[in-house]
């Protein structure tokens, strides 16, 4: 694996019964770098990152992560005994949002913050019956984690709110900053825009470029709207019906025509293309 890498997908297929959803799905993502994953509707951009952090087990190929020095492949991790699906994959340092936003709704923003944090440190059970010297103090440092991510991402004043009481595009926020606590190298962000108003995402715009600025994490992300896009990702993958049909920098996909032609088979999509 390329040591600047932080991860490499190799022949990556997923098959859904009838449906090829992925297949022959090569690309890799820069270490430090903010890169995006584009396409029409129904390209298999959230399959990928379903595939990259643990949640669907690949019908074929191999994804290799780099983080900490250490390379380890998803497929690998996914099938350690006890211990394998996605909690394998966040610890080896990957986090995602969620397209459709999965907050605890009836649960405060601190709380939402916490209940990562303890998945993640997969904290034993005895430890927190004695409530031993170990367990106050990663207890107590949870809780600093949160509130410095509540800081970061603005919603500092809403920490003892209900989460799903937020305004829509605080709950994107969270999102974010619950993926964030739990330290991770690679953050996968799926389409963090979508029902944003433009304010709103000028400021994602600023958040993202803070993360991997000043918070060690490479970004890779999903998003539809091409400006967001195009300002912020060094480098771009394109998919369209499963398949990786253009890679490069905003400019070459830009003037792409394979990736113009596939837009234009789909007319929201299109659209979204001349307005960036
Ligand atoms: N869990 C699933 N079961 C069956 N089909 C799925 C599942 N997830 C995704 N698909 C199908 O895979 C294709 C790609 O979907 P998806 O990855 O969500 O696309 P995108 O995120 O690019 O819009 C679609 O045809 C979708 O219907
Ligand atoms: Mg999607």
């Amino acid at each position: 694996m390329d040591a600047q890498n932080i991860i490499e997908v190799r022949d990556l297929a997923m098959r859904f019964g009838g449906i090829q959803a992925l297949a022959n799905v090569n690309f890799s993502i820069q270490k430090d770098s903010i890169s995006g994953l584009i396409g029409p509707n129904g390209a298999g951009k959230t399959t990928v990152f379903n595939c990259v952090t643990g949640f669907y087990r690949p019908s074929g190929g191999t994804i290799e992560l780099r983080t900490d020095g250490a390379i380890r492949e998803v497929g690998r991790l996914l099938k350690t005994p006890l211990r394998g699906g996605t909690h394998m994959v966040a610890q080896a340092g990957i986090a995602r949002t969620f397209q459709n936003i999965r907050l605890f709704r009836d649960m405060t923003v601190l709380e939402n913050l916490l209940v990562a944090q303890h998945r993640l440190l997969n904290r034993n059970v005895l430890a927190g019956i004695v409530r031993s010297k170990a367990f106050r103090s990663a207890e107590r440092e949870a809780v600093e984690r949160a509130r410095k991510w509540l800081d970061i991402v603005g919603l500092t004043n809403s920490a003892s709110r209900m989460a799903g009481e937020l305004p829509y595009g605080h709950q994107r926020r969270l999102e974010i900053a619950r993926a964030m606590c739990t330290g991770p190298r690679l953050i996968c962000l799926d389409e963090p825009a979508a029902g944003l108003n433009p304010r709103e995402t000028k400021e994602l715009a600023v958040l993202i470029r803070q993360l991997r600025d000043q918070h060690a994490v490479t970004v890779l992300l999903i998003e539809h709207d091409m400006g967001l896009v195009m300002d912020i990702c060094e480098e771009i993958v394109v998919l369209s019906y499963g398949k990786v049909i253009e890679c490069g920098n905003p400019q070459k996909i830009m003037n792409s025509q394979v990736v113009i032609d596939a837009y234009l088979g789909s007319p929201a999509a299109s659209t979204e293309l001349e307005a960036a």
